[in-house]
Order: structure tokens, then sequence, then C-alpha cells
């Protein structure tokens, strides 16, 4: 069991009273803590989320920025190739800018999430045919609504090789050109991302390769604005926190921005003290680095409790992920974050 400092609660105490008390004087307070850095703190929602008073309140006071956990994806929003889904993510992007929160988009190039149709396609000409009328559909409709996109997603293996996925069997390299010079076209105002999980650490295989990928893409004039880095965390990594800060400022060099993009912490459950305390590290530094380093500035949580969490689904014998339970009470890892946050 591992004890918490001396004076911790007397801080953490203080640093949500101080919240609590300026939410309620009509200052939301780790939102606008976030708005005066200079940073993104944001949160994936569910559809319900935005419909539901609960979490409409939780969200207008604690994030600056929100994006749509599932219902942007292929098969959500264009399920058939004559039919768009549009009302979810018209919902969502309605309720950012009544709240004036900035809202991204996830995602377009990806393996997972795609309709049937997106699979029945057959060779290079189709499959570019279809994903630039996915990207050109969605940020025309949104544009200059929607800040940024999660243009491509999990395009790389562990080792470093390009994944083996339909989109880069059937189109090949250039497959990530493609894609990004749609998007730019689209909407030359959103900022378009290349995002990965396991790409934080610079000197492993898979966050090498990601570097000299992007790097090339700027030398040859891909519009690329920045990197995203999911990580999805056990509570058990080794987390290399210099490692990060040095991959955050080679990419500052090559003139992008490095957002945290999906981030959770899950625990092996029960949830014990140490496990605890290595969770509260993890959110805290990279809220941290999100604040202190020049390339990097946006944090964005992957879900809002553990109730709706997707963790358990996909790790069994894991949770206790997010920084609410499922009750939706702040967990020591909030008041470790909203620490760094408040800048105490
Ligand atoms: O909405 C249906 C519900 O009607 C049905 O009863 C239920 C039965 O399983 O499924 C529900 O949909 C599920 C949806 O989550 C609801 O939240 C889908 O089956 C399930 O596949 C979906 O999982 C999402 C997953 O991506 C899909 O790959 C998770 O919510 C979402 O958190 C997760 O997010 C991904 C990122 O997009 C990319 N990075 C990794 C991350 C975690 O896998």
């Amino acid at each position: 069991m591992v004890f918490p400092r001396k004076g911790f609660f007397a801080t953490s105490i203080t640093i949500v009273t101080l919240a609590i008390l300026a939410a309620s004087c009509g200052a939301p307070a780790p939102r606008k803590a976030a708005d005066k850095k200079g940073i993104i703190f944001g949160v994936s929602v569910k559809a319900g989320d935005v419909l539901t008073p609960d979490t409409v309140k939780h969200i207008k006071s604690h994030y600056n920025l929100i994006v749509p956990e599932d219902s942007m994806k292929w098969v959500n929003i264009h399920p058939k190739k004559d039919f768009w889904n549009w009302s979810d993510m018209d919902m969502m992007v309605d309720f950012a800018e009544k709240n004036g929160l900035k809202i991204k988009g996830h995602t377009f190039l990806w393996q997972d999430q795609n309709g049937p149709y997106v699979h029945s396609v057959k060779n290079r000409d189709e499959a570019i045919a279809i994903l630039t009328e996915q990207i050109t559909g969605v940020m025309t409709r949104y544009k200059g609504r929607v800040c940024e996109y999660d243009v491509a997603n999990e395009v790389f293996n562990e080792d470093g090789s390009m994944r083996d996925t339909f989109w880069y069997r059937l189109i090949g390299p250039d497959f990530l050109d493609i894609a990004f010079r749609a998007a730019r076209e689209a909407d030359p105002q959103a900022k378009l991302l290349l995002v990965d999980y396991n790409t934080e650490f610079a000197g492993s295989a898979k966050a090498d390769a990601m570097y000299e990928l992007v790097k090339d893409m700027k030398e040859r004039g891909i519009p690329i604005d920045g990197v995203g880095h999911q990580l999805h965390c056990p509570a058990e990594m080794n987390f290399d926190e210099e490692a990060l800060r040095e991959n955050v400022r080679r990419f500052h060099a090559l003139g992008l921005f490095t957002s945290f993009t999906e981030v959770d912490v899950r625990i092996k459950m029960p949830v014990d003290g140490d496990d605890e305390e290595r969770q509260n590290r993890i959110f805290s530094t990279l809220m941290n680095i999100a604040i202190t380093e020049p390339g990097a500035g946006s944090m964005v949580l992957w879900g809002i409790t553990d109730k709706t969490s997707w963790i358990p689904r996909a790790f069994p014998g894991y949770g206790s992920a997010h920084l609410f339970d499922k009750e939706m009470r702040p967990k020591p890892a909030y008041h470790a974050l909203m620490k760094v946050l408040f800048g105490k």
C-alpha cells in the first residue's frame, strides 16, 4: 500500500474546493485553467454524452475540446455507399459550437470500423475513389467547424514496418499522401494528424519509424500538421518521460505539433495503491508535458468515466482507466492531474 505524501489531502482538497467554487461562480474551472494555459484538454464522447444533463454539465466545465469516440468512424457515418448517417456527428458539432468547445474528427483511414462495402473494393482506383469521397464528404460538410482530424490511424506494426491493411495493400505506399492531400484540399484550415499507439517514446522501433515517415512526408511537401500518440497506457508500463519529451521535440523541430489523443491508464483489477500511484504519475506527467513542451499542448482523454469504458472489453482483468469512477466521482488521478493543470 502506498500512502499519499504528507500534505497531499490538504492540497487536493484545496484544489478541488477552488474548482468547485469557481464552477459555482459560473467560471468552469479546469476548462478555464486549460484555456488560460493555452492548451487543449479534451475528451472523447459518445452520442449519448451530449444528450445527458450530467455529462453535458461535466463536459462543459472540464474540457475545451471534444472528439466523437465512434460517431465519425466510417461504419457509423457512412455505413452504405449511398447512405450517409450524419445525425450524431451533426449533433456533436452543434453541441460543440453552442458551448464554445473545439471539436476534432476521428478517423478516416483505418483498418477497423469500416462498412462492408469498403471491404468489397477490389483495386487501387476504387480504393482511392472511396477514400477520397469519405474524406471530402465529411470535411466539406464540417468545413471551418471541425478544427483537426485524425486523418490516418494505426498504420505501423510494432517493429516499425507498415501494417498490412487493405488500404496499404490496395493503394500502395502513397496511401497516406493521397489521404492527406485530399484532406487539405477539402478544408485547408483544419489541422491534419497521423495517429498511432506505442509511438510515444523516441528510440522504440515504432516511434522512430513514425518519425522517419513523417519527416519524409514533410520533405516531400505532403500536408501534415501533427502527430498523435494514443497513450492507452497500462499503469505498470515503464513510462519514460524523457523519451517522450525527446519525441515531442524532434517533431517540433520538423514544424509539427504532438497531441496525446486517446489517454487512459488501465489498472489490473482489483486496484492497489501502487498501481494507483503509477496511474497518477502517468496522467499528471502527460499533463505536465502538454503544458511545458512548446511542441505539445494537447491532451485528450479517451472517455469520461469507468462506466462506459472500452477497457474491460478489450483488456479482460483490467479497469479503472479513467479519471472518474462509475458514479462520476473524481479519483486520485483526477486530483493529481488538476494539481498540474492548476500549476501547483
Ligand atoms: O452501440 C453498440 C450497441 O448498440 C451494441 O449493443 C453493442 C454490442 O457489442 O455494441 C455497441 O457498439 C460498440 C461501441 O464501441 C459502443 O461504444 C461496438 O461494438 C464497439 O466495437 C465499439 O468499440 C469502440 C472501438 O474503438 C471500435 O474499434 C470503442 O467504443 C472505442 O473506444 C474504440 O476506440 C479506439 C479508437 O477509435 C482508435 N484507437 C483505439 C481505441 C480503442 O480501441
